[in-house]
């Protein structure tokens, strides 16, 4: 076989590469979903629906390993990938973050892959980033109230991105099945959140009654949070999905999802509902956006019960990807691999 004369290399960007490039902090995350949301509103992308992978002896909802393709369009074209992989188990047995994931972003013209990069705080931190720009539209101005339900990695990074994107947050009511995680997630977060109180409940009913902006984080597979759980007024992002009992869908003001088509699939809740003839398109408010953007309003009163149901888009880590790579460039960080060695 003959090598050609051009030797492609490929950028790594480790974990802590991605935090010299400032990646431990929201801003430049918030800043590329609203990129990106708008890219999704204007159909600058191609986004196949992602497959589960799952195998026998493996059997939690959590166990799984994920591939997520985009290409997403405009003037800085990019596709790319983001493989992640799942076991409930990680933390209590090998002292491991559940999740683990790798990006590669791919040229538009070759389609050569250009760069590698660990994924899992891309993942986390777009995933923060969603919840921030639909807090900033969908919950009530100068909210002070916030619950976390699951004190795991990702928990931690949706307070911390509230916590650095909306200063009016005076309280941060927590709930985990285990308290041990609840008190190392306070624990991490009190240190540089000094003004904020935090309060741990014996509850997750507890925690949401008390809150303006509900984020559920657990890997429950059983819905328990209910409507009448929530004040007037509150918004709830139900970032793990399966933690929302069918009625809040059904009496909500407004349901929003970051994109329809794969929201309604995989016999998650929606797609429940939908099977059962319970909700539709047409009862759904937005897609996040057509919010965004102004084509659609946000919150229209300060009583809206409002539900944002985030499935996580492959478009999201592209985009946040493609500013991380960008700027590597620029900066000369991270590793030179050559393709062909
Ligand atoms: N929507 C998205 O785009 C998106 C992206 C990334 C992660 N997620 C989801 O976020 C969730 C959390 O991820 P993680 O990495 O922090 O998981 P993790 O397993 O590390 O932490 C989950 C925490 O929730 C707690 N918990 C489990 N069930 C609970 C319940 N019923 N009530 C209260 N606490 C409970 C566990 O004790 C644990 O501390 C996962 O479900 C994951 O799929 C969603």
């Amino acid at each position: 076989m003959t090598t050609p004369t051009i030797s492609p290399n490929l950028l790594y960007l480790s974990r802590s590469d991605l935090i010299a490039l400032g990646g431990g902090h929201s801003q430049p995350y918030v800043d590329a979903i609203v990129d990106g949301l708008a890219a999704h509103v204007r159909g600058e992308y191609v986004q196949p629906l992602k497959p589960y992978l799952r195998w026998p002896g493996a059997d939690h909802i959590a166990d799984r390993i994920i591939a997520m393709p985009c290409y997403l369009g405009g003037e800085q074209a990019m596709a790319g990938l983001k493989w992640i992989g799942s076991r409930q188990h990680n933390p209590a047995r090998f002292g491991l973050e559940r999740a683990s994931a790798l990006v590669v972003l791919n040229d538009a013209q070759t389609n050569y892959p250009v760069a590698i990069m660990e994924g899992g705080l891309i993942s986390g931190m777009r995933t923060a980033a969603i919840t921030a720009v639909a807090t900033r539209h969908l919950a009530r101005r100068g909210f002070t109230d916030v619950a976390a339900i699951g004190c795991g990695p990702i928990a931690r990074m949706q307070m911390q991105t509230l916590l650095e994107q909306f200063p009016s947050i005076e309280r941060l009511h927590v709930f985990d099945l285990s308290s041990s995680a609840a008190d190392a997630f306070i624990t991490a977060l009190a240190g540089r959140f000094q003004k904020v109180v935090f309060v741990q409940t014996a509850s997750a009913e507890a925690a949401v009654r008390a809150a303006d902006v509900v984020v559920t984080c657990t890997v429950a597979d059983a819905p328990y949070l209910r409507y009448d759980w929530l004040k007037p007024g509150s918004f709830l992002s139900n970032v793990s999905i399966m933690d929302v009992h069918k009625e809040v869908y059904e009496k909500a003001d407004k349901v929003v999802v970051d994109d329809w088509e794969q929201s309604n699939r995989e016999k998650k809740i929606i797609n429940q509902l939908v099977l059962e003839g319970r909700f539709s398109r047409e009862r759904l408010h937005a897609e996040l956006g057509e919010i965004v953007v102004g084509r659609r309003p946000g919150r229209e009163n300060d009583d809206e019960i409002i539900l944002l149901n985030p499935m996580g888009m492959a478009l999201d880590d592209i985009v946040c990807a493609r500013h991380f790579y960008h700027l590597a460039h620029e900066r000369g960080i991270g590793t030179q691999l050559p393709l062909y060695g």
